[in-house]
């Protein structure tokens, strides 16, 4: 017994900024971004609220299951940065739709749904929950220098929730991290006002080593990959649908090119997205889901990689009703 995703949901921000309105502010060109990302186009908050878009995905998500917030035993949110730190956004999406379950934020960057589904897997096995709810939400834009042309134009704002239940379905997991505190880091912000306090503010935005980061993603997402397939049981080929993180089409491209695999295979969503961070694979599911893409019986294969550093892959059944 382990889970089968019952029920997905995403919200993303009206604001759609598009390359090239980029350039009014930004020694940028749509060719740039788009020869070296894939990206064309991301969401950003403007006067919407993050965590009102948490709460309308895990609505969603929740009637897509057919579940009440009632019935739910467990809340993850995975988020770097929701609009609270406590209440936790975890909590404030409990409180929005009815539950007593508990309920906490997690941080794995851009990896958390997949430490999230790991963990609501653990929880499901040793029979202490049935119905978890996932929520991811990132406002990746208030966490980067606009002025920083290097990290900006990568990034958008999202969120995304699904519900998952105890049945058959999650066939193998996988995650690692490779310690680092220097390629992708983004300081917290310290308390005011303390006479004991001898630390100097970092600069409190993203600072990131893209060529470091680009060596790593292609590297972990590889061996991540092999290494679900093997606990699986199934070889590369035998995946119906890839859903890797959506950080850069080039990293997807070179992770996945020795196992040549059908390229038709492999989802994305970064043109219109962006990186939405731990929220990516969260909405590409839910939009995937929504197309009618997944067919009962197909192994869906999740594989991403963030800031710690760390990375992952689970593999699931799409079983849901
Ligand atoms: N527009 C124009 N020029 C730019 C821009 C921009 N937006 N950003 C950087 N440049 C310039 C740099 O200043 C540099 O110029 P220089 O050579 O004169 O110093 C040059 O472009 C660098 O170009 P390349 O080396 O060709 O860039 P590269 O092909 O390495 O692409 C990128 C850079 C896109 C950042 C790539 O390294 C990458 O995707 N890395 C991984 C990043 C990533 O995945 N981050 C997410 C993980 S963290 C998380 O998800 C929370």
């Amino acid at each position: 017994m382990s889970f089968y995703v019952a029920g997905t949901g995403s919200a993303l921000p009206e604001k759609v900024v598009t390359n090239n309105d980029l350039t009014e502010f930004l020694d940028t060109s749509d060719e740039w971004i788009r020869t070296r990302t894939g990206i064309e186009r991301r969401h950003v908050l403007t006067s919407e609220r993050l965590d009102d878009l948490a709460i309308r995905s895990a609505k969603t998500a929740l009637q897509d299951a057919g579940v009440s917030g009632e019935e739910l035993d467990l809340i993850m949110c995975a988020t770097m940065r929701a609009d609270t730190f406590t209440p936790s956004l975890a909590c404030t999406v409990a409180e929005a739709i009815g539950s007593t379950a508990p309920a906490f934020d997690l941080n794995a960057a851009c990896v958390g749904v997949l430490y999230a589904m790991e963990i609501a897997d653990s929880f499901i096995v040793a029979g202490k929950a049935k119905n978890v709810l996932i929520v991811s939400a990132e406002a990746m834009s208030k966490l980067v220098d606009w002025t920083d042309r290097s990290t900006c134009v990568l990034f958008g704002d999202g969120a995304g929730a699904m519900v998952v239940r105890a049945g058959e379905g999650r066939l193998s997991g996988v995650l690692s991290t490779k310690p680092d505190s220097h390629v992708i880091r983004m300081p917290n912000i310290e308390g005011l006002n303390s006479p004991y306090n001898k630390i100097a503010q970092e600069p409190l935005a993203m600072h990131m080593d893209g060529g470091e980061v680009y060596k790593f993603a292609v590297n972990a997402m590889g061996r991540n990959i092999e290494e679900a397939c093997t606990r699986a049981g199934i070889g590369p080929a035998d995946v119906d649908w890839y859903l890797p993180h959506q950080a850069n089409l080039r990293i997807i491209d070179a992770s996945l090119k020795k196992f040549k695999i059908d390229k038709s295979k492999v989802l994305t969503n970064i043109a219109d997205c962006g990186n939405m961070s731990a929220t990516s694979v969260m909405v590409l599911l839910d939009q995937f889901a929504k197309k009618g893409t997944f067919k009962k019986g197909d192994k869906l294969l999740f594989v991403a990689f963030g800031g710690g550093l760390t990375s992952g892959a689970v593999i699931i059944t799409w079983n849901k009703e």
